[in-house]
């Protein structure tokens, strides 16, 4: 992908966020096919739904927010672009290092910029990002051989990372929670993953953070660009991990002082990046409450949190 894609997505944020921030700011959340959407965002679902055209290479992250995308978009990009950047531990050349965003969301980004994106900067494979429900999915993502790499988190931790980011930012919240249901999101990419394992991966973030190095690899393989021995023997995997990091990615001067979006700054996608962080926040009650809501929709998928 070339600067000018960039470039030209940054001013789109800062004219969109003068003109729209009383929407952006608004909890209206219509119900559209089982899930809740905020109002703003309508019009780009739809245009997304009625334009994108699929490749049978693209590769879409699909998350619920704060599920961990920040990570995993820093991930698969170092992993689809390795060749080009053959040194991650570079530090001068590798975009990541001073770009944030790199992975374009769907219907929160491009599709909201205009009703019809020209994708012609855009280099093979596509990597896209998007929050929508499978369900909500535009029909081509669903019917093309493209993959989607979808990845999921203890909601009890999601939760508090959508508190203290929703404090962070001051987007006044109605307890409907933004792409929600989640245990709907999560179960729709779920099943989609046991019925068709070659276009939906399902990732957990408490099982990369737990073992990353072998769920990159399988993530790589997914993707079609499996490690070489070579590769595996040099270190390269441990390499994207030391540099998509939290402690890494967090300290950078992009992401320390850079903003996006609605004004929103970088630095509040990266608060502890920790498993259970949510025991310092609720009570056991509160989130034995959670898991039993969890545990009565997952019951029949054999998912577990
Ligand atoms: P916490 O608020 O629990 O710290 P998203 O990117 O989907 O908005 O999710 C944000 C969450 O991912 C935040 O969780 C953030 O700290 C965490 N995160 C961001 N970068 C990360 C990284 N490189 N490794 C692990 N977690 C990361």
């Amino acid at each position: 992908m070339r600067d000018a894609q960039y470039h030209h997505q940054e001013s789109f944020w800062f004219e969109f966020q003068t003109s729209s921030q009383q929407r952006y700011f608004s909890c209206e959340k219509p119900l559209f096919k089982g899930f809740w959407f905020p109002s703003w965002l309508f019009n780009s679902v739809l245009a997304c739904q009625k334009h994108f055209q699929a490749h049978n290479s693209d590769i879409i992250l699909v998350t619920s927010p704060k599920s961990g995308t920040t990570w995993l978009k820093a991930i698969l990009f170092a992993l689809l672009n390795r060749a080009k950047y053959s040194n991650p531990n570079s530090e001068q050349c590798h975009p990541l290092l001073t770009r944030n965003p790199l992975v374009p969301y769907l219907e929160f980004q491009l599709y909201l910029q205009q009703e019809d994106p020209n994708y012609a900067t855009f280099a093979s494979p596509r990597l896209l990002a998007t929050h929508l429900p499978y369900s909500s999915l535009p029909q081509l993502v669903r019917d093309s051989k493209c993959k989607l790499v979808y990845l999921c988190r203890d909601p009890k931790d999601n939760f508090i990372s959508l508190w203290h980011f929703t404090k962070k930012i001051m987007l006044k919240e109605n307890g409907l929670s933004m792409y929600g249901p989640y245990w709907d999101h999560v179960l729709g990419y779920h099943k989609m993953s046991l019925e068709m394992p070659e276009k939906v991966f399902f990732m957990k973030y408490e099982e990369m953070k737990e073992d990353p190095c072998v769920h990159v690899r399988r993530l790589a393989d997914f993707v079609g660009c499996p490690f070489s021995e070579e590769e595996l023997r040099g270190g390269t995997v441990e390499g994207i991990l030391r540099m998509c990091s939290f402690d890494n990615l967090s300290t950078l001067e992009v992401n320390k002082s850079g903003s996006r979006w609605t004004g929103v700054e970088n630095k509040s996608f990266f608060r502890r990046g920790e498993v259970g962080d949510w025991a310092n926040y609720m009570s056991a009650e509160m989130g034995e409450r959670i898991d039993g809501v969890m545990e009565e929709k997952l019951h029949d998928s054999g998912l577990k949190f």
